[in-house]
């Protein structure tokens, strides 16, 4: 969507909130043992508290409150009974609505995990999303959000997925821009616009560059089995730099 007004800007940074709050509350109850499903009922009793609801279930009948990828899932895990171990890869993918306004954010944690690629890779892709956000300026073209974040994944020696992808966001969960890729895309010609709400993510990988169905109707992974790392954030588009809705004020 594109802010029309101040009360769009305050609606959206309430659910903006809720999204990011959720978010560290799941990362901060990560622990040995504890089940995906465990995780994703955090998600549910908070999103509860704020009478707001889950995104992609209220939207795709997604089978979860929020997605949980583990390891060789990088996108879309359904939360289930597995448990956590540590040396897991794992993103929480968390967005949801309140008042029809919806805010979508993510983050990738290795759990006690001591190789160091996983760590550089988380990293890189954090430094990415960063440097990808920092495109996002009224009048400029898209891909150049992409080429950030594949030049930075490229100079550490990473892949980006080219078929998972950032969009616009705010009025719906996925709305026009439909794609802002992980590469740089000629063809895209389409500019940010002053108010654009948009989600920009990025999928840093250890080598793949497409995610496959994992079979289950929902759950994405690669076909090597290489570790991604996802982060993600809303923001307003403005002249004076991004506001970023899903970042938790400490
Ligand atoms: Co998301
Ligand atoms: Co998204």
């Amino acid at each position: 969507m594109t802010i029309r007004n101040q009360f769009d800007i305050e609606a959206l940074r309430r659910i903006g909130h809720i999204v990011a709050e959720t978010l560290e509350l799941m990362k901060s109850s990560i622990e040995e043992g504890i089940t995906t499903l465990e995780l994703d009922a955090i998600a549910e009793a908070n999103f509860a508290r704020y009478g707001a609801a889950s995104a992609p279930k209220k939207v795709y009948g997604f089978p979860g409150h929020t997605c949980i990828s583990v390891n060789e899932a990088i996108a879309h895990g359904i939360p289930s009974k597995r448990k956590i171990r540590k040396g897991d890869l794992i993103n929480l993918d968390v967005s949801a609505e309140l008042d029809g306004y919806f805010a979508d954010t993510g983050f990738t944690m290795a759990y006690e995990n001591d190789s160091r690629q996983v760590a550089k890779l988380c990293d890189c892709s954090q430094r990415a999303l960063r440097k990808g956000i920092a495109q996002a300026k009224p009048g400029r073209k898209l891909n150049l959000v992409g080429q950030a974040i594949e030049r930075e994944a490229e100079l550490n020696g990473f892949a980006t997925i080219r078929n998972l992808t950032g969009h616009g966001t705010g009025g719906a969960l996925h709305e026009y821009p439909d794609h802002i890729f992980n590469y740089y895309e000629p063809k895209q010609k389409d500019v940010f616009a002053e108010g654009m709400v948009v989600a920009i993510e990025t999928f840093v990988s250890t080598g793949a560059d497409f995610a496959e169905d994992a079979g289950d109707g929902w759950t994405l992974t690669t076909a090597d089995r290489s570790f991604v790392a996802q982060y993600e954030h809303s923001l307003i588009v403005t002249g004076e730099g991004p506001i970023i809705l899903t970042q938790v004020m400490k």
